[in-house]
């Protein structure tokens, strides 16, 4: 039995707080796509396929065939920014796509001028910028953000919204008790708490008017008792935190593979060099902290010292960010791997990612959209835990462990997709080939 997945039809307006490097990447990326300057490289979405039944019965379409998803030419853009640079002007300076195609880009890039944004410089202390909204309380900015929705759905003609976190990381809280129940949030908002952080605020005005939420970035935001209960009571899926790209993405790469040999180790040090506006904002210890929480996490759950104490109890794990611009958006991250083998022979591995941040997070910006969007077609609501493959802290059921397993992650995924088609669903027991 398939599911009843409502028609893309219309156009599906994409709405970022925060029109920086990535949100601009992925937003000229789109559109080079769509005038077939480039591929769109590293998107599930747009490149994957699925293979359904047995493996001899050679189905495997693309999944952008499988499931109804919105197509490229169906997206308009808009956004948030406390700069008021448009999405051509914020391209330029993120510096990350190369100027003679930005330029080749610039009539539509330029349409896209930041609306006003809900800023608190508590939580983001090393930029300020003159684009605010400044009048009332923290509840009439959340109305005001509605109302920004209203306007662009409506002057956009689009059929439905997303919402997607593309602002810059803030600093680090633990869910306070403003956090806990929507009726605490909301008198919270009226006597604008100092608990509440600018993305609650960008997530609370999504929620109540029905977009999908998803979160980039590694802070608290919509992951409290009060928005998961919003989103839950509105029928409308969320997903977060934090895109998983440059090391973490490599960490959930290797750690599995270390683990699945029952090989140990000792010590992982990461370290990374970054000169983008988000390696600027990432300086300021508040905010590096929140990063370093999901980043840090990630290996403790695919390792499970508890379940392999002999191989992973004494792992040292150390992370860190140091701001350097003459980098740019062209990050550069090392990993020293202390392992160990059979009678605990001690062995090491090296990586150095010479990664492009936000090149690598575009396309999951993309693929994170559109399906946010099927699911909601889909009726699927609140966390969507499928969604996990694109992030290094997933959001999960209250008391559940996330999976961080990228290959566990990717089959679950796809098996929703089977799910949602009504195909059967793929454990790769494979018995039957046998008989
Ligand atoms: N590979 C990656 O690039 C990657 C991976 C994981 C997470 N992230 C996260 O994604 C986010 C965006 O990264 P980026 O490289 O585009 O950073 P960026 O600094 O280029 O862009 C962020 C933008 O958000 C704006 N902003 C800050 N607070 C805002 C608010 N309250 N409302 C509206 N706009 C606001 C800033 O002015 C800035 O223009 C960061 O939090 C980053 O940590 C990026």
């Amino acid at each position: 039995m398939s599911i009843q997945i409502a028609p893309a039809r219309g156009k599906l307006g994409i709405l970022t707080p925060g029109i920086g490097a990535v949100s601009t990447t992925f937003m000229a990326g789109v559109e080079a796509v769509r005038k077939g300057y480039g591929a769109p490289v590293g998107s599930l979405t747009q490149l994957g396929t699925v293979r359904l039944g047995k493996r001899t019965d050679n189905r495997t379409p693309l999944i952008r065939d499988f499931v109804p998803l919105a197509g490229l030419n169906q997206l308009v853009f808009g956004g948030w920014d406390i700069f008021e640079d448009n999405a051509y002007e914020a391209a330029v300076n993120a510096g990350v796509l190369e100027p003679d195609l930005l330029r080749k880009l610039k009539p539509s890039l330029r349409k896209i001028q930041p609306m006003k944004a809900v800023f608190d410089r508590n939580y983001v202390k090393r930029i300020d910028g003159p684009n605010v909204k400044t009048k009332g309380s923290l509840r009439d900015k959340a109305e005001q953000l509605i109302e920004d929705m209203r306007t662009f759905r409506e002057s956009n003609r689009c059929d439905r919204l997303v919402m997607i976190w593309c602002g810059s990381t803030e600093v680090f809280r633990r869910p306070a008790k403003v956090h806990q129940t929507l009726t605490a949030f909301e008198q919270g908002l009226a006597k604008n708490d100092p608990d509440i952080a600018p993305s609650q605020v960008y997530a609370y005005a999504a929620l109540q008017s029905g977009v999908p939420f998803a979160n980039g970035a590694p802070n608290l935001t919509h992951d409290i008792p009060a928005l998961l209960a919003l989103a839950r009571d509105r029928n409308v899926p969320v997903c977060g935190k934090d895109f998983k790209t440059g090391q973490t993405y490599m960490k959930t790469l290797l750690a599995p593979g270390l683990k699945a040999r029952m090989l140990g180790c000792s010590g992982w040090f990461s370290t990374n060099i970054l000169g983008n506006r988000d390696g600027e904002v990432l300086d300021d210890p508040g905010s590096f902290k929140t990063k370093e929480e999901t980043k840090l996490s990630v290996l403790d759950q695919i390792l499970q010292p508890n379940l392999y104490p002999d191989l992973y109890k004494d792992l040292f794990h150390s992370v860190r960010i140091n701001y350097y611009p003459p980098r740019g958006d062209e990050k550069e991250g090392w990993d020293n791997i202390d392992i160990f083998g059979w009678l605990g022979y001690p062995m090491q591995i090296k990586i150095d990612f010479l990664c492009r941040d936000s090149i690598l997070a575009a396309p999951l910006v993309l693929d994170l959209v559109l399906f946010l969007d099927l699911a909601q077609r889909a009726g699927m609501k609140g966390v969507q835990e499928w969604l996990s493959f694109y992030f290094k802290a997933p959001m999960t059921a209250p008391g559940l462990y996330p999976e961080h397993d990228i290959f566990i992650q990717l089959m679950k995924l796809k098996n929703t997709l089977r799910w949602m088609r009504g195909e059967d669903l793929i454990t790769h027991l494979g018995l039957e080939y046998y008989d």
